[in-house]
């Protein structure tokens, strides 16, 4: 069956999404997942002995191996579940940043960070006196190791970096940096918020600390989220959240807690959310990495080849570098914002402004701009809509 089909929000045949870099569309199979569990095994995990609440249970703790397995984490355990990316980093903000990172210590961010990956580190190196210090761009977009080199030290705790830039679509080198972090004692989190639609990341194999993901971004529904540890690290770690089901012991004045990855989860989880996280990756897997990566880089290839041709249109595309399906761009003369205006009206779908990440198009001299990024699930047709609607912008603002 063609892709498209099998998301139901694509029924809408007006509908062109270019915005899957914001939040990706759900497939038909994930949203029955949703309906069959709450239809046959809603009950609340860890919490009683009776059949549903093993249904829950195993579910929950089966979406967790699926996680593993995507991630090939070493044990079930350094899985973490949370609600989104912006958590799995706060989380670690406050707890390891807030236990670990100290008075003159350092941290280092890559500058194409989201602000998610950016804003946590703040608030630590405010509390902690610590200071922040970022890895900027060769003219490709990609980073400049040597300048990563010379600012890295024993003093560096940790080095928070985007393996994929919302913005630019670049690809960091994830070995790279984990190699030349470890090389300085320092941990590593990467943000695979953009890359596990397009690539796969082996934890084990490079040597990942720590690693945050969204499952929205990833065909999951909203409002689940990953944090992966290494055991050794999340043992060291405090507790986030306190509340239900994070504990061992809770007496009148003090309370003990949970072995990993409970220690971390406190409260009623969002079991339905991580069974659809496992049905997305199942679903993503079924599909592969290589006909995802095939699509979207003929469709972006097609874009901007288009894109160039108009003549009125400044695309911030770089040669000769690593990238995923995302191109920005900015109709010359005109705010982003009322070029996303006029393109809804085609029911083209792109994102404009700063994009989260303004530290980002400070450093590149980019007031705001649009972007368009592509799923597995656009068309051709798709791209012929997006350049109808620049068209008429032209056309309104007279250019
Ligand atoms: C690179 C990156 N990191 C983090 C986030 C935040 O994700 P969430 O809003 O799902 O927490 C995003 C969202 O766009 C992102 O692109």
């Amino acid at each position: 069956m063609e892709i498209k089909k099998e998301f139901p929000i694509f029924d809408d045949e007006n509908l062109h999404y270019l915005d899957t870099a914001a939040t990706s569309q759900k497939p038909q199979v994930v949203l029955d997942s949703i309906e069959r569990y709450y239809k046959n095994y809603n009950g609340n995990p860890g919490r009683g002995s009776y059949k549903l609440v093993m249904d829950s249970t195993r579910i929950f703790e089966d979406s967790r191996k699926t996680v593993q397995r995507f991630l090939n984490a070493k044990e079930k355990e350094e899985i973490i579940f949370t609600k989104s990316t912006t958590e799995s980093i706060n989380l670690l903000a406050y707890s390891f940043g807030l236990e670990f990172i100290n008075e003159g210590d350092e941290i280092i961010l890559g500058i194409t960070n989201h602000h998610a990956n950016i804003v946590p580190w703040q608030m630590v190196a405010k509390k902690k006196k610590a200071k922040i210090k970022y890895i900027y761009l060769h003219e490709n977009g990609q980073f400049d190791l040597d300048d990563f080199k010379y600012k890295i030290s024993r003093r560096t705790k940790l080095v928070a970096f985007s393996a994929v830039s919302n913005v630019t679509g670049v690809v960091h080198p994830i070995d790279e940096v984990v190699e030349i972090a470890h090389n300085n004692g320092a941990y590593v989190l990467v943000d695979a918020a953009q890359a596990l639609l397009h690539f796969p990341i082996d934890v084990l194999k490079s040597n990942i600390d720590f690693l945050a993901f969204s499952g929205h971004k990833l065909f999951a529904p909203m409002g689940i989220g990953i944090l992966y540890g290494k055991r050794q690290l999340l043992e060291k770690m405090p507790p986030f959240l306190f509340g239900g089901d994070m504990i061992e012991f809770v007496t009148e004045q003090n309370s003990t807690f949970a072995p990993i990855p409970n220690k971390f989860e406190g409260g009623t989880q969002n079991v339905e959310g991580a069974y659809g996280l496992s049905e997305a990756i199942n679903y993503l897997n079924g599909i592969g990495y290589d006909q995802i990566n095939k699509i979207e880089h003929d469709l972006e290839m097609k874009a901007l080849f288009e894109l160039r041709n108009l003549g009125f249109v400044t695309t911030y595309h770089t040669e000769n570098v690593e990238r995923v399906g995302v191109i920005a761009f900015n109709v010359n003369g005109v705010h982003s914002h009322d070029v996303a205006f006029i393109l809804d009206y085609y029911g083209v779908g792109v994102r404009s402004g700063h994009h989260c990440a303004q530290p980002l198009m400070n450093y590149l001299e980019i007031p705001s701009c649009c972007r368009a990024s592509f799923g597995v699930y656009n068309d051709a047709g798709d791209v012929e809509k997006l350049i109808e609607g620049l068209r008429k912008v032209k056309e309104v603002f007279k250019l």
